[in-house]
């Protein structure tokens, strides 16, 4: 029998057009939702809305731009549960950065994810959930990460921090290591030898997939007990 269980249900992720947000989209569909994705550029929106077919339905934004956060969800009259993926990666060294690229770390995944949450409450079913991205680099430090790493810090926080005010809305954060998409392969020069050396190195020898992380993300609209967690997909990665 097909897993219909978002039947009659609006999901929104901001960040579907691509790698993890477009799977969780894909999963929703198939779980019977109607899906609404976002991201900046029409042409992936549009394929990616190709792809999710007539059940779902997208439009521009920017998570760096609080008006268009706001527009985007001002064509909303309602939602049920909001995955937020997107953010900006603006790696670089404290000393030789920008304040301007340091901050635009926390601009996009932390400000950007309260903003979406500012924009989505209003708007949202009184049982929905909330599902914000951190990453492993919360568990793993790197050189040049450490505004990543903090801003993905200050997402898991804000989840913990929001329980009993959301409530009976639920927020948790979803920590990916490192997955098979678009994003890290573009990160690694689109080199297959160094993404192929990258799995080789974690203790299960593979990457994460997009299809590991949408399962997570409707495990986690699904479970009522699920609540200001921070579920880690990195395949055991982050305490090897
Ligand atoms: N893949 C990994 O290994 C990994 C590991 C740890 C954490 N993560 C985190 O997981 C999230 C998803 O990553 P992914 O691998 O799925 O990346 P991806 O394949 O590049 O997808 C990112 C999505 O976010 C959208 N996006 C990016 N910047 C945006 C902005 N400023 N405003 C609105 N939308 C924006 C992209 O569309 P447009 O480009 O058209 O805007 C795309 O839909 C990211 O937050 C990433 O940091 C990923």
């Amino acid at each position: 029998m097909q897993d219909k269980s978002l039947q009659g249900q609006t999901v929104v992720v901001v960040g579907g057009s691509s790698g993890l947000g477009l799977a969780a989209a894909q999963a929703a569909v198939q779980a019977g939702a109607q899906v609404v994705i976002g991201g900046r550029q029409p042409e992936r929106l549009q394929q990616a809305l190709a792809l999710l077919g007539k059940s779902a339905i997208g439009w521009p934004v920017d998570v760096l731009d609080a008006a268009s956060i706001e527009q985007f969800f001002a064509r909303l009259p309602q939602l049920d549960h909001l995955l937020v993926t997107a953010a900006v990666l603006s790696p670089g060294r404290l000393a030789e950065s920008t304040m301007a690229d340091l901050q635009r770390n926390l601009d996009s995944r932390f400000w950007g994810s309260v903003h979406c949450l500012r924009a989505a409450l209003p708007r949202m079913a009184e049982l929905g959930s909330i599902t914000l991205t951190s990453g492993m680099v919360v568990q793993r430090p790197q050189p040049g990460k450490a505004m990543a790493a903090v801003a993905a810090a200050a997402v898991e926080t804000l989840a913990h921090s929001l329980v009993r005010e959301l409530a009976p809305r639920r927020i948790n954060v979803i920590s990916p290591g490192p997955m098979e998409t678009p994003l890290l392969a573009a990160a690694l020069g689109d080199d297959a030898a160094r993404l192929q050396a990258l799995a080789a190195g974690l203790p299960l020898g593979r990457l994460g997939q997009a299809a590991e992380f949408a399962e997570a993300a409707l495990f986690l609209m699904h479970n009522r007990s699920m609540n200001g967690e921070v579920l880690h997909l990195h395949g055991g990665a982050a305490w090897a």
